[in-house]
């Protein structure tokens, strides 16, 4: 890959120029080389513009007044709704709940459907590869049901070992839970063909698609999700708002999570009735003009387009991977090449991650160091922490060679 065949996928270069954190230095000659899109994204002027001109304008509660500014926000709501919907395949708008993120998805269909539907006995399948949200409110169900919890392991180059679902299967779980795109290796497992098999054992599909609905083209119909979870923020959009997508009948069939505001349809001194999908989720005042500027990243992201986003990272995950592997004494916690975003995890021989991200924010690159929330296939890998570069589609391929090059550099220090 050359910078040129970079630019003929997608023109980073010029929509870099929409992201005002891109332009600024981490401190004065430094400029900053952000590579932390797995913790949270930049947002392009557009999303803070969407932001700013809600609360300027159209700001009043929703689904409340009757006067013309409560409408207008009603209005701008409910349309990020079918934004939201429409990018990710969702038959109707009311499949989307609008949650914090996605971490309250998980825990949302954790309460609901699973204190509804999961008993003593009754088996979970979930992957080693899990973010903590995909794991603990199972693990939390678990204590307080009974509930089993089995693993997909994962392989020594960090994929999903594939050979193993069909045996976990015969055990009949009633769920099969998995991540989309691991946010430590940027592993994006075959989740439609895990979810084929599944669905033909009779389990419910749930992908968590924090890291791969930012990264790929989503429909949940050919994904074959039964819930998908997301959060707004690694795609673009505000902090605090996050996404449920629930199949009508399955959201339709589960008790509330939270109560109060507009989850209801009427409420006696006793007793409650509860309002229709989506709002029966949606207790107290939602993330309204985060929800609204969420809408304005999901055009964004269809402008760039999906398909050439997910190209883009793949043609970096193509370009870093050999790289990292030629610095002496680096260690990759995952090393597929196959179906992978540009997301690199790694620790170096003597030197501590968060000295090697503390080094490389001496060259003005963010890097996350730490177990980013997935312990467990840390301890699997035998390393307590790790450093991680994460890119997106505003990521130049010169800002990999300076990533490169500061490592080799940090090699010298610690000499
Ligand atoms: N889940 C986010 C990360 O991986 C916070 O950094």
């Amino acid at each position: 890959m050359t910078v040129s065949d970079f630019s003929r996928i997608l023109d980073a270069r010029r929509l870099r120029a929409d992201f005002p954190a891109l332009q600024r230095a981490t401190r004065p000659g430094v400029p900053l080389v952000y590579l932390d899109s797995t913790a949270t994204s930049q947002k392009p002027q557009q999303v803070v513009d969407a932001l700013a001109a809600f609360y300027r304008s159209r700001n009043a509660n929703v689904h409340r007044g009757i006067y013309t500014l409560a409408e207008e926000a009603t209005a701008a709501y409910e349309e990020a709704r079918q934004k939201v919907a429409a990018f990710i395949g969702a038959a109707e708008a009311a499949e989307i709940v609008f949650v914090r993120n996605a971490t309250e998805a998980v825990n949302l269909v954790a309460y609901a459907w699973g204190r509804a539907n999961l008993h003593a006995g009754d088996l979970i399948v979930l992957t080693e590869m899990e973010h903590h949200a995909n794991l603990v409110p199972w693990q939390m169900l678990a204590a307080e049901r009974g509930v089993r919890l089995e693993f997909i392991p994962v392989t020594p180059e960090g994929a999903l070992d594939m050979a193993a679902l069909p045996g976990l299967l015969a055990q009949e779980p009633k769920l099969v839970a998995v991540s989309g795109m691991s946010n430590v290796t940027g592993v994006q497992p075959d989740v439609a063909e895990i979810a084929r098999q599944a669905h033909a054992a009779g389990a419910v599909v749930l992908v968590d698609g924090a890291q791969l609905v930012p990264h790929a083209p989503v429909d949940v119909q050919a994904l074959g999700a039964d819930f998908l979870a997301f959060s707004g923020h690694k795609m673009l959009g505000p902090t605090g708002v996050g996404v449920l997508y629930g199949r009508r009948a399955l959201l339709e069939a589960m008790p509330p999570f939270l109560g109060g505001g507009d989850m209801i349809r009427w409420v006696k001194l006793r007793s409650f009735d509860v309002n229709d999908v989506p709002y029966k989720f949606e207790a107290g005042t939602p993330p309204i003009a985060e929800a609204v500027a969420l809408g304005a990243a999901v055009d964004y992201l269809q402008h760039v387009g999906m398909e050439a986003i997910h190209a883009y990272e793949q043609a970096m995950a193509a370009y870093v991977l050999p790289r990292l592997q030629e610095v002496p004494g680096l260690h990759l916690l995952g090393t597929a090449t196959e179906r992978r975003g540009a997301v690199f995890s790694f620790w170096m021989d003597d030197i501590h991650a968060h000295d090697v991200a503390q080094i490389l924010d001496h060259y003005g690159i963010a890097v996350r160091a730490g177990h980013h929330c997935a312990q467990p296939l840390h301890t699997k890998f035998g390393v307590p922490a790790t450093a991680r570069a994460s890119f997106y589609f505003y990521n130049l391929p010169e800002e990999a060679d300076h990533l490169i090059a500061a490592l080799y550099k940090a090699k010298e220090v610690f000499a």
